[in-house]
């Protein structure tokens, strides 16, 4: 990989400015498209200031370059990573479009949260240099990216994206097999199942669920994963506690009615003012920066 490379993101919203931002500051040229001239417009801003309160060189922003056409943005790009709506008929068309712009070995990634690559990527002409980059919000302070090859993925730009994140100091992580959730969105929705099945079935209300995880293994859960965690107690340990607890924690394969209840009385959790729990305008913004606060003391801790 070239020291210096080509990017091209798609899509300058949450996602996709902030993984742009990754790339500028790593070096990198960036061009960024989106077809809502708001979201262009504020693009190098909002990055300018993240990188003004994280401490990081500003003038990385100038790096960014914002385009109205999808065309400039992916001509001369050696990477594009998409980042519009999770939608699929969208997100197809994105690409059929951008393979007709982009150089033969341009590598295609879309960060699509749960949608298989296999499903988006179908209709390429060249299918061996589309894959899937999933990056966890904010991707300037979440390390890990998610990098999914399907049946049609090569070797070649599987290993060019794992160098290519990791030399911008993400950690990046191969998932060979493009199945839904791809592996951090089936950990996390596994543990989430169990927590909305204690608070349906009456076991604890929903504050005591995420006490229990914050005040118990969340606090090793980023220094100690659970594989790490069953080696270290022992497999046979880990086997006996399986026997007694798998056969009573919920497998159903549909989401619990207690959620579909939830959505249905238009209880959305902070849009709402009302989820599982009750949230003040005050309290939800007290959370979501202590989330930050936390994960810039993490992102220091590394360094
Ligand atoms: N938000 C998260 O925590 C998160 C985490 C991982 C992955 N993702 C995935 O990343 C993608 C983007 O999510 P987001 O949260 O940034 O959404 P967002 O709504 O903040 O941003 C989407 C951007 O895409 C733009 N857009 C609309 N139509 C477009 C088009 N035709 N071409 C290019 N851009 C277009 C919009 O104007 C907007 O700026 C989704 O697939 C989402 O599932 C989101």
């Amino acid at each position: 990989m070239a020291a210096k490379a080509r990017i091209g993101v798609l899509g300058a919203g949450l996602m996709g400015h902030g993984i742009a931002q990754v790339f500028a500051l790593a070096g990198h040229d960036v061009s960024i498209y989106d077809p809502v001239a708001a979201s262009l417009a504020q693009v190098r801003s909002r990055i300018a200031a993240n990188l003004r309160d994280l401490g990081d060189d500003e003038a990385a922003a100038e790096r960014v370059q914002p385009c109205a056409e999808m065309a400039a943005a992916v001509r001369d790009a050696d990477f594009v990573v998409e980042a519009a709506p999770e939608d699929l008929e969208l997100k197809r068309k994105l690409f059929r479009e951008a393979e007709t712009y982009v150089r033969h070995d341009t590598i295609l990634a879309s960060n699509t949260s749960v949608i298989p690559i296999t499903a988006i990527m179908q209709d390429l002409r060249e299918r061996s240099r589309a894959l899937g980059t999933h990056w966890w919000n904010p991707p300037f302070l979440v390390p890990l990216v998610e990098v999914i090859g399907t049946q049609w993925t090569s070797r070649a730009a599987i290993d060019w994206t794992m160098v290519l994140h990791a030399a911008a100091g993400k950690k990046p992580a191969h998932v060979k097999k493009d199945v839904p959730g791809f592996i951090g969105n089936r950990l996390q929705h596994a543990l989430w199942r169990e927590a909305v099945a204690l608070v349906e079935h009456g076991i604890c209300d929903a504050e005591t669920v995420d006490t229990v995880i914050k005040a118990a293994f969340g606090r090793r859960l980023a220094v100690l994963g659970p594989l790490e965690n069953a080696d270290l107690v022992g497999t046979d340990l880990t086997l006996a506690i399986h026997k007694t607890v798998l056969p009573a924690i919920d497998s159903r394969p549909t989401p619990s009615p207690y959620l579909e209840k939830l959505v249905a009385e238009g209880k959305l959790g902070f849009k709402s003012g009302q989820g599982f729990r009750t949230w003040t305008p005050e309290q939800q913004a007290a959370l979501r920066r202590k989330v930050v606060e936390h994960l810039k003391k993490a992102r220091a801790d590394d360094t």
